[in-house]
């Protein structure tokens, strides 16, 4: 873990505020706009680990080797890292996951990076903190199929993990809970790397093309992309409909029936690293960076749930290859990939 990579939602909020302001902001037009566009992006505060389950290193490490770990399915096959895979923005590549068994799952498997920072988990918000997602995917029939108790049994026999959890926990114990710290607090150091964007708002102008800062520009401005997209993690980690669901697939709407604006409403990804994990949007649909880009261009779908920002944009052919020169520089330069210990 880098501590100077690390930083707090209280920021990351502000942060956040400051993006929307200097959407729209006059003064966003001139250089002085310029400059506070780029300051609504810089690095927060450090992850605030919850009062119940701080941050330790024996935790971390124990919960990697959980995350890499194919015994944690019925099969003996899969892992977390099956779906939630590093080398590809800590998705899959698929456009829905796939179960152990090989059945496709209802959706997209999201990535985990900046996950620290996301106040409500799942496509539509189902999860009210990290710690409840643990044993969602261990024990879904569908996805790795293992009963909680199965899942402790099967790590009590072994005494590597026996001992990992006494470091850890200080009691030899392994219980639900102590399974769900050590993975959650593996899961928050999953933060994005530095990328060319990092350098050219911190002052290297050659690090990004002209495109691309073109393209920032666009995204913070006339294609109202920061709207959402917002902070140093591209994502106000709100709900909204793009225009990309259809029929029954109501997202957010499921748990507020009564809400116009939460139908076909799904969480907004951050941005970081997005060009490693095609295909895109809670289904998958979208294929490609160019094809989100003329989805936005187009509007999606018009009906009362479509959030206002959306809407035909009528961009030029260099404007969204701008665009799209620009979300390519969110990736960090990770240098070699992250292996279990
Ligand atoms: C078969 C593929 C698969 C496996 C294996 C898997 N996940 Fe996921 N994961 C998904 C999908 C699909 C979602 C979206 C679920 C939703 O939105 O309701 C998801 C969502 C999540 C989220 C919420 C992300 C967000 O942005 O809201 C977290 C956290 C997570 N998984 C952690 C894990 C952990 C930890 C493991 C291992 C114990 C794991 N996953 C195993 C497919 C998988
Ligand atoms: C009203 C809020 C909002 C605005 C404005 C917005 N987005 Fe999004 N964006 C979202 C949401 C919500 C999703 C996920 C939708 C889904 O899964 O169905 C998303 C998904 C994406 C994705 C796919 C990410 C992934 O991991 O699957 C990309 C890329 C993206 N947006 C880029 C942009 C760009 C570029 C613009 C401006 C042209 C923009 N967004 C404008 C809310 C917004």
């Amino acid at each position: 873990m880098r501590p100077g990579r690390i930083l707090a939602a209280v920021a990351f909020l502000a942060l956040a505020g400051l993006a929307s302001w200097a959407t729209s902001s006059p003064a966003a037009q001139d250089t002085s706009g310029l400059a506070a566009m780029k300051a609504a992006y810089r690095h927060p505060d450090p992850i605030e680990y919850p009062e119940d389950n701080p941050f330790s290193e024996a935790k971390e490490k124990l919960g990697r080797k959980l995350f890499f770990d194919p015994i944690l399915s019925l099969s003996r096959t899969y892992s977390c890292a099956s779906c939630h895979n590093p080398d590809l923005g800590w998705s899959d590549g698929l456009r829905k996951a796939i179960g152990f068994s090989g059945a496709e799952l209802s959706l997209h498997a999201p990535t985990l990076l900046n996950i620290a920072w996301i106040p409500i988990l799942g496509w539509d918000g189902r999860f009210q903190d990290l710690e409840s997602v643990t044993f969602a995917p261990i024990s879904a029939p569908l996805n790795m199929g293992l009963p909680k108790q199965m899942l402790i049994d099967r790590l009590t026999a072994d005494p590597a993990y026996v001992s990992a959890f006494t470091e850890a926990f200080a009691k030899p114990e392994i219980t639900e809970r102590t399974i769900e710290q050590a993975l959650t607090t593996f899961e928050r150091t999953i933060i994005s790397d530095e990328s060319p964007f990092d350098r050219w708002i911190g002052g290297d102008e050659g690090a990004i093309s002209d495109a691309a800062k073109r393209g920032f520009a666009l995204f913070n401005g006339r294609a109202h992309c920061a709207e959402c997209h917002a902070g140093w993690a591209f994502t106000d980690g709100s709900f909204h409909d793009i225009g990309v669901a259809r029929g029954d697939d109501l997202g957010r709407g499921r748990f507020f029936p009564s809400s116009v604006k939460l139908q076909y409403a799904f969480k907004t990804p951050t941005l970081r690293d997005v060009a490693k994990r095609a295909p895109y949007m809670h289904d998958g649909s979208v294929p490609t960076l160019e094809a989100v880009v003329d989805h936005y261009d187009q509007g999606g779908i018009e009906r009362p749930s479509r959030a206002e920002p959306i809407m035909k944009l009528q961009l030029s052919v260099r404007e969204k290859s701008d665009l799209v020169a620009f979300l390519k520089t969110l990736t960090g330069d990770r240098a070699k990939p992250v292996e279990p210990h």
